[in-house]
């Protein structure tokens, strides 16, 4: 995608998938006008700007602010063109115990967002999901949920502002914070695994992967699409077997608010999913644009209705050999089985 003489601004962009968003941006888009990563801790601001210093990047700046401050956000998009959603509290457990907070960050964060875009004149908005936000059984999933509802329906109240707002939803990301592979290669110093549950498993993208699928939809988007990316699912045994064969693997029991598999698309999406080959998109029930338009362009076949995608149904799973490989390349270079 060319970005010259664009500004850029990624919400949680000192976040996992900010940081590897912000890697991808420098290297590949030189003539990229302004990147701004907004965020509240400045600490983490600091440690990046560290990482990049003003003198070799100053097409680079950091905002403090909140998703929640709505007049903070509107000021940080001034200029901005594009803009990547991807603040969020993503904790399970905390959420469950903090439910309000999460509330305030995902759903009205996600609400800030889409007004303060609306507001100025950002042209493409791409936001963060999650397999938990497909039938959810717990907070962060139902925000999340909601979270892809208001921007989606955002397609709907724009007006005649150009403006384009498309989600982008995946599972577990390889080695992201407060993952399982970075706890169990913590818990494997130890010799304990912890599994919660052993016919759990779970899908499995890199965060260039991520990062990826979000670079498509904000080039590719037509406005109201769900992007879902067609990765393998690993079995929550093998990733134990993968990092500590020789560790004890005690079964711990199901956390709340987890499910065995996830899900990124159930089976009363199928009347609105579409197949493009790499990828899934799931469509706004209200279109702003011809469908057959789209399938020609896309060349997209519609799935079968009651067609789902499941984590414990998938066709493609990652090896004990293959998930070895993928920790030493994409979370830690130095590790041996
Ligand atoms: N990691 C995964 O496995 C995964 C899988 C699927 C989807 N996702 C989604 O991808 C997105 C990014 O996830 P991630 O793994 O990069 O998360 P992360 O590492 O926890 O980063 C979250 C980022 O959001 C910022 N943030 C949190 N609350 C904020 C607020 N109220 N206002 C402004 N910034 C706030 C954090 O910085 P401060 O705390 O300094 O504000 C941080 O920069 C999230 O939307 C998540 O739901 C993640």
């Amino acid at each position: 995608m060319d970005l010259t003489d664009k500004a850029i601004l990624i919400t949680g962009g000192t976040g996992s998938l900010g940081k590897a968003l912000t890697k991808h941006l420098l290297e590949t888009s030189s003539g990229l006008k302004r990147l701004v990563i907004y965020s509240r801790d400045e600490q983490k601001q600091f440690e990046m700007a560290q990482e990049y210093p003003p003198h070799l990047y100053p097409q680079l700046r950091f905002f403090i602010g909140d998703v929640r401050d709505f007049e903070r956000l509107k000021r940080a998009m001034q200029g901005i063109d594009y803009v990547i959603h991807a603040a969020a509290m993503k904790h399970v457990p905390i959420a469950e115990y903090n439910p309000m907070e999460c509330i305030k960050t995902n759903i009205m964060g996600a609400e800030n967002v889409i007004n303060a875009c609306l507001e100025t004149n950002v042209q493409r908005v791409v936001a963060l999901s999650t397999d938990k936000a497909a039938a959810p059984i717990n907070l962060y999933g139902a925000t999340k949920l909601a979270s892809d509802k208001l921007f989606v329906a955002a397609n709907n109240i724009k007006g005649w502002n150009p403006i384009i707002f498309s989600v982008v939803r995946y599972g577990n990301v390889m080695g992201s914070n407060g993952s399982v592979i970075p706890f169990f290669l913590k818990k494997k110093k130890e010799g304990v695994l912890p599994i919660t549950e052993p016919t759990m498993t779970r899908f499995n993208i890199s965060l260039q992967g991520g990062v990826d699928m979000v670079m498509h939809a904000l080039e590719h988007a037509w406005g109201g699409e769900i992007f879902v990316p067609k990765i393998p699912s690993y079995r929550i045994l093998d990733v134990a077997e993968a990092i500590g064969p020789e560790c004890e693997k005690p079964v711990i029991g199901i956390r709340p608010g987890e499910k065995i598999h996830e899900e990124m698309i159930t089976d009363s999406d199928s009347f609105y999913t579409w197949d493009l080959g790499k990828y899934y998109t799931i469509l706004p029930s209200l279109l702003k644009w011809k469908l057959d338009d789209f399938v020609s362009h896309f060349n997209a076949e519609k799935v079968p209705f009651g067609f789902r995608y499941n984590s414990g149904e998938n066709t493609e799973w990652e090896t004990v050999d293959g998930l070895r490989e993928l920790i030493k390349e994409h979370v830690d270079a130095s590790f041996e089985a």
